[in-house]
């Protein structure tokens, strides 16, 4: 069937967003919001969307006008009666959802299809309490929805045959790359996204790490488009809460179960950039870099303690290219001791070894021009600042983590490269599917599995392993297939 009008049921931001890519794509719009302010709200932010890209010279005054012209705002069901395809776009509570469906199937025609946005609610339970639930299927785009090229097309048991097809060409035709798959739990993108969310605001909230240093973590050290903390503001607290809760109940385990700050900012009603508070607040303060203090001296004299790796011939040039002196007997008295540090192993037993524990810190290079500076139990303030002080001398941007196995990045990325590989293991989606989704959903500049290739199957392995020694977690234990592909020294993305 041609797809020439479509109703959009609900009307927040990614209800607008949505809007806008069907009328983008030359569809007439039907946008339906039962709350008259909700509706008016959306088809302002529509406006403001278009007048930006405007401004930006992406559309012109008369495509705006045109775009504008195909998206009708409707405050009743009774509109959808034309409509093609009917989207619900509306918070994730089943009951809603299913209210909704219940008033589609009275108004729409019935050959029209009915898809849900939905981030994470089962499709097969909502299809199923339909007059035709054949006609049923997920259709999830991402945020912010006019940028973001991904969708994800959901089937159930109940889908025609075909239908998944058919909303896949009709993908395309929205200028976005569909990835097909079956019903479960937060399907591919926030299956894997939202665990890792979860896991850095509980780093945030046990005292980890600051939010400024985990989010240079994800952006500087992975080369993300947003830090994590950041992009939960982004998505909204309360929904990235919801989506939690669901994946929870499908799966249990402690990727999943909600840290409690995400529910207690959400009950506070701070629920990130729509509420104006999040973990930031909007819009930014602006910057200041001067916290009072008087920035430590650079050490004239380093003393680098490593095991002859590259890592250590790494951070040696680069010191002795900035001017400074390298000296590697721990006898000399300097200021500062560098552990050349690596992330599957404690950086203590080398400060010990040292014999100057205090003026000892780790030092890893993560990623473009990031630092990660370690401070074990022994390392006075001192010692730090030196260490950042050194770290700014070498153009390298700091972040502080504690003495754990990961340090900052990689306690972020690997349990969450994990979740990737599992996710394969269960052959719920390929290797490369899920690098579309990632890429393509969350503007990962590379899949996980690209950067699991990248990072070395050995490296992650040992973080992983070493994360769960410590922490007795089951997260943290290296699924099989990474175990597996580590020893044949196979890569994820290459060909066998
Ligand atoms: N609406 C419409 N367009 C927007 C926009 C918005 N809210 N925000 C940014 N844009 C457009 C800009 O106009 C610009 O367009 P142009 O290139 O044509 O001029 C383009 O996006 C880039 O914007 P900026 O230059 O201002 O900013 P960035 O380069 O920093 O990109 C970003 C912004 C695209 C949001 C990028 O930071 C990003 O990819 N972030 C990750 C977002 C993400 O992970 N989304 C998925 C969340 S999970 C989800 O939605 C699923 C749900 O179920 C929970």
């Amino acid at each position: 069937m041609e797809i020439r009008e479509v109703a959009v049921v609900g009307m927040g931001t990614m209800g607008a967003g949505i809007a806008e890519v069907f009328a983008r794509a030359g569809i007439s719009v039907v946008a339906i919001d039962v709350d008259a302010q909700a509706l008016s709200r959306g088809m302002a932010a529509l406006d403001a969307s278009l007048a930006r890209a405007v401004s930006r010279g992406k559309l012109t005054s008369s495509e705006q006008a045109q775009l504008l012209g195909r998206v009708r705002a409707a405050a009743g069901f009774g509109d959808a009666a034309g409509a093609d395809l009917a989207i619900e776009v509306v918070p994730e509570r089943l009951e809603v959802k299913r209210q909704i469906f219940a008033e589609l199937d009275r108004v729409c025609r019935p050959d029209a299809i009915l898809a849900s946005n939905t981030s994470s609610l089962s499709v097969t339970s909502i299809a199923a309490g339909t007059k035709n639930p054949g006609r049923v299927i997920g259709l999830h785009f991402f945020n912010p929805a006019p940028v973001m090229r991904l969708v994800e097309v959901v089937s159930t048991v109940l889908t025609a045959d075909g239908l998944p097809g058919e909303i896949a060409s009709l993908a395309r035709r929205l200028s976005k790359t569909p990835v097909q798959v079956s019903d479960r739990a937060g399907f591919v993108a926030n299956a894997l996204l939202l665990p890792y969310l979860n896991h850095a605001a509980s780093l945030f909230e046990r005292g980890y790490a600051t939010a400024e240093d985990i989010d240079v973590a994800a952006t500087a050290g992975l080369g993300l488009p947003m830090g994590p903390l950041a992009l939960l503001d982004l998505i909204g607290l309360d929904t990235s809460l919801s989506v939690l809760d669901v994946l929870h109940t499908e799966f249990g385990g402690s990727r999943y179960m909600p840290t409690p700050l995400l529910r207690r900012l959400t009950e506070a009603g701070r629920t990130g950039r729509k509420a104006g508070r999040g973990f930031y607040t909007y819009p930014a303060a602006p910057q200041t870099s001067d916290n009072g203090n008087e920035p430590a001296a650079v050490p004239a004299t380093v003393t680098l303690v490593g095991l002859g790796d590259a890592a250590e011939t790494e951070l040696a040039s680069m010191i002795a290219a900035a001017g400074l002196n390298v000296t590697r007997n721990t006898g000399h008295p300097t200021d500062l001791v560098v552990i050349a540090a690596a992330p599957e192993r404690p950086v203590l037993p080398e400060a010990l070894a040292a014999g100057r524990p205090g003026q000892a810190v780790g030092l890893h290079l993560a990623g473009s021009g990031l630092a990660e500076v370690v401070r074990t139990a022994l390392s006075t303030e001192a010692a730090v600042a030196a260490a950042d002080a050194l770290a700014s001398r070498l153009g390298l941007q700091a972040v502080h983590s504690p003495d754990r196995p990961g340090f900052l990045v990689g306690a972020l990325l690997y349990p969450h490269l994990a979740d990737a590989v599992r996710m394969v293991q269960d052959c719920y989606a390929s290797a490369a599917d899920v690098d579309t989704a990632m890429r393509l959903g969350c503007g990962y500049p590379q899949g996980p599995f690209h950067l699991l290739d990248k990072a070395g199957l050995r490296q992650a392995l040992d973080v992983l392993r070493a994360m769960y020694a410590e922490y007795g977690d089951p997260a943290f234990a290296p699924p099989p297939l990474l175990a597996e592909h580590a020893v044949a020294s196979l890569g994820f993305t290459s060909a066998p």
